[in-house]
């Protein structure tokens, strides 16, 4: 059935830029959420986020196959929001990232971005679906991830009737975890999704943690409203661009350099993919196998990311310190052990998924993973997937993969020997049961089983 529904997510599925030229979005929702602009009637709310898209806020863009509104925020509200409150705060407290001796330091002024930034932004996002919601009563809202806690609290007050719906694309970690935060905010997160109809996790885990939480701080039950939906991608769309011309000329470079092996990694440059820790691990691997110095190479493939934010610039510069001391060790002639490249080049790395003898997926936490699901669908080696036991994904493709502990740096070097050394028939066999697995649980499954939930409470809703 096709149904009405206002997406709202912080980043939109375009970018547009100060020319007014449209480009994809990258990251896992936006690509995601883009399956579903094929088969229902989609408005799409998103940030301004560019000069280009502040020109545009306001009015209702007429995509191929959806409407797309942008909302400007006030610029110091925004940053607020998104540099002090999103990303580090809440990321931080779902991906377990601070150090609690020292950091965070919850003072007046995180107390001012909270009010006048966080909580100012989620009551524009809600604004704006207010007024969607009067020229389309029916419609459904889905909300994304953890910029918008408040919002679905803001439009049940508005509009009790409503139908609504939230996806939480992060871990959500144990109660304790919460304390970090005054009690006033943890308990406005948590009554802020509570307000929705359905609330959807990537794993049982996280939801169970979810419902743990909720008890613990509201002391509320909320099972009923909740469901578990593993975020997938479209393999068709993968199989196409692994074809490409962009990808194929990234793989003939990558090919014409290549030692005998590659361990490749694609990642933000965000401190919960543990990108420092992995260099650390490979360091170790190279001290106990020098039979494999020249014919290893780790290449990483590194988009830079929230560059406004001091953790992330400081960690970008964590992980340049630490590659260049491992290749400093190491290097002989014309061999560098560790191959860094910091750049947003999607083909690269679709060209690098094609290629990896090893694939090092060792996330501190990480809601899912896209990574671990998209290169082994075209990977041309019969690679295998080195995967943290803290992954979403490791909850689906764990058998199959060769599982880590994030901190346990000497295990992940062992876990490259044994990946490196494993016979060819075991590689194929665990490759294949991780495509076979990724086919039949698609996208298109991740957004049926929340459109099922939708249904249920629609049903419910009637009786
Ligand atoms: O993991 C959560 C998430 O929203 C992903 O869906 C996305 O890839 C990433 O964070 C993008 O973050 P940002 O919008 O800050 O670049």
């Amino acid at each position: 059935m096709r149904r009405k529904l206002i997406v709202v997510s912080n980043r939109g599925p375009v970018r547009v830029a100060r020319d007014g030229s449209v480009h994809r979005s990258s990251g896992g929702l936006a690509t995601a959420l883009r399956s579903l602009l094929q088969h229902q009637d989609v408005t799409w709310i998103a940030s301004a986020t560019t000069e280009g898209e502040r020109a545009l806020a306001g009015e209702t863009l007429q995509q191929e196959n959806y409407r797309l509104r942008l909302v400007a925020h006030d610029a110091q509200a925004y940053d607020w929001y998104y540099n002090v409150v999103a990303n580090p705060m809440l990321w931080f407290v779902q991906h377990s990232l601070w150090e609690l001796a020292y950091t965070p330091k919850v003072d007046a002024a995180f107390h001012r971005a909270w009010r006048d930034g966080y909580a100012a932004v989620n009551e524009g996002f809600a604004r704006v679906v207010l007024a969607e919601l009067e020229h389309e009563p029916e419609a459904a809202v889905f909300f994304h991830d953890y910029h918008l806690y408040l919002a679905p609290k803001l439009v049940r007050q508005g509009c009790p009737d409503s139908t609504l719906m939230h996806f939480v694309h992060v871990p959500w970690p144990q109660p304790d975890c919460w304390r970090v935060l005054p009690r006033a905010m943890r308990c406005a997160i948590h009554e802020g999704l509570i307000a929705n109809d359905v609330i959807g996790f990537h794993t049982e885990r996280w939801r169970s943690n979810f419902l743990y939480s909720t008890r613990e701080l509201l002391g509320e039950d909320v099972t009923q409203k909740t469901v578990t939906a593993p975020i997938s991608v479209n393999p068709a769309e993968f199989a196409e661009l692994a074809q490409s011309d962009p990808v194929l000329a990234a793989e003939r470079e990558i090919v014409g350099k290549r030692p005998e092996k590659l361990v490749v990694r694609v990642d933000r440059t965000d401190p919960s993919k543990n990108i420092v820790r992995g260099f650390r691990a490979f360091e170790l691997y190279l001290d106990a196998h020098p039979e494999m110095h020249r014919r290893v190479r780790m290449l990483a493939l590194l988009d830079p990311s929230r560059q406004d934010i001091p953790e992330y610039a400081e960690y970008l510069g964590a992980i340049e310190r630490e590659s260049r001391r491992v290749n400093d060790r190491f290097q002989q002639d014309d061999w560098t052990p560790i191959e860094l490249r910091i750049e947003d080049d999607f083909p690269r790395s679709v060209a690098a998924y094609k290629q990896f003898d090893v694939l090092l997926v060792n996330a501190i936490f990480d809601g899912m993973n896209l990574v671990a699901k998209e290169a082994p669908l075209v990977n041309a080696r019969d690679g295998v997937v080195v995967l943290s036991e803290n992954t979403g994904a490791h909850a689906e493709l764990g058998e199959w993969a060769l599982t880590v502990n994030p901190f346990d740096v000497e295990g992940q070097g062992e876990a490259i020997h044994q990946a490196l050394t494993m016979d060819a028939g075991e590689r194929q066999r665990r490759l294949e049961a991780i495509r076979t697995h990724v086919r039949t649980h698609d996208v298109n499954e991740w957004l049926d089983l929340q459109l099922a939930a939708l249904n249920r409470v629609a049903t419910t809703a009637r009786r």
